[in-house]
């Protein structure tokens, strides 16, 4: 039976439509001092007006498919982590294969916050198993301006939109040029802790009545200082874990990709794992926090960029709401 899978092509799209500190501190009462300084974060892209979900992850998914010398029709499962969907019926992912231009393939969409993308490369990695010849794309993308208040400056600082995407494969003999196979992924929750960070409104418990008011609960709301420690201690420990399950050190780590929540939150991550700055790819200044978009686009854009080099083995790390967490481990 195969018990791991092969990613055979990245890609990742962001919405040209930039977001700076300067035009925040237009438009609520904060401050590109406080902003740089609390989070690391300069700008972000935040999707146009006909930009959704789905368009995001379909740009993402053509390049991961270019990238992996694969044609649409070659999919046999589409799996997309989102809490941000296009609609709720139907699903991101049976919207992504039409545009895709594919029909009667598995399509299913995965709720995990901004953990999603290990949730849904897990889900491959389980897929494979029972399918050793599934070609899976798997898209982690987020469209969090959509749920942010921009009056709100605790949160509309923190966000931007994205998608990365990646194509996976069972790991058969055959590893072509520039693939990463995952030795392991380790996934983790914590529903105590629901109440931190949510996006409630217009779901069942919180229903959108017709002409209602859309209430502050349709936003994200967070408790940035408990999220904040939880993060750092989740991220640090499942990594920990990671590593002593596979007899690894950090010295035999090459990049360690965490969640692009906050340049605070990595630091603190880094520090407490002992990896050296140099080994920790951010670009969350550039981004900000794309939610299940983040660890993806940063992987892809570390890929192409050659800071991933062939060889090179990477540890990622993710934390969401809910709470929900997780790490990987992918041997280019
Ligand atoms: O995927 C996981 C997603 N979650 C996260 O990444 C968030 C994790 N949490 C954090 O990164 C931090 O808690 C924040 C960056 C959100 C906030 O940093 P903090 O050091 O915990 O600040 P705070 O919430 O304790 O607020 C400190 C002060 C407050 O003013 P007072 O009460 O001291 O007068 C806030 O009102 O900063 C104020 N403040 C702001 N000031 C200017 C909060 N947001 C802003 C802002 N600009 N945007």
């Amino acid at each position: 039976m195969t018990t791991s899978c092969i990613i055979r092509g990245l890609g990742h799209c962001v919405p040209e439509n930039r977001l700076t500190n300067a035009d925040l501190e237009r438009m609520c009462d904060t401050n590109d001092e406080w902003i740089t300084t609390r989070t690391g974060i300069k700008e972000r892209r935040i999707a146009s007006e006909g930009e959704t979900t789905v368009s995001l992850s379909h740009q993402a998914a053509l390049m991961a498919l270019d990238n992996a010398g694969m044609k649409a029709e070659d999919l046999t499962h589409i799996l997309v982590a989102t809490f941000t969907p296009d609609a709720y019926i139907p699903s991101a992912a049976c919207m992504l294969a039409d545009r895709l231009g594919i029909k009667g393939r598995t399509c299913m969409d995965i709720s995990a916050a901004c953990s999603g993308f290990l949730f849904a490369l897990e889900t491959a990695r389980a897929y494979v198993c029972l399918h050793p010849e599934a070609k899976i794309l798997v898209t982690a993308t987020d469209v969090v301006s959509s749920r942010v208040d921009y009056s709100d400056r605790s949160i509309c600082v923190l966000f931007g939109d994205g998608a990365g995407a990646a194509i996976i494969t069972g790991a058969g003999a055959d590893f072509p040029n520039g693939s990463g196979r995952v030795l392991d992924v380790m996934l983790a929750t914590d529903g105590s802790a629901h109440d931190l960070l949510t996006v409630k409104g217009g779901g069942s418990g919180s229903p959108v009545k017709p002409g209602g008011i859309v209430s502050r609960d349709f936003f994200v709301q967070m408790n940035g200082r408990e999220v904040y420690k939880y993060a750092v201690r989740a991220m640090s420990s499942i990594c920990r874990e990671m590593l002593e399950k596979h007899g690894l050190t950090n010295d035999e780590v090459d990049v360690f990709i965490p969640h692009q929540a906050n340049l605070r939150i990595i630091d603190a991550v880094g520090t407490r794992l002992e990896m050296p700055t140099e080994k920790i790819f951010t670009n969350v200044h550039k981004y900000g926090n794309t939610s299940a978009a983040s660890v993806i686009i940063a992987l892809s854009e570390a890929r192409q960029e050659g800071v991933i080099k062939d060889g090179n083995l990477v540890l990622l790390s993710t934390f969401g709401g809910g709470f929900t967490w997780g790490s990987a481990l992918v041997r280019f």
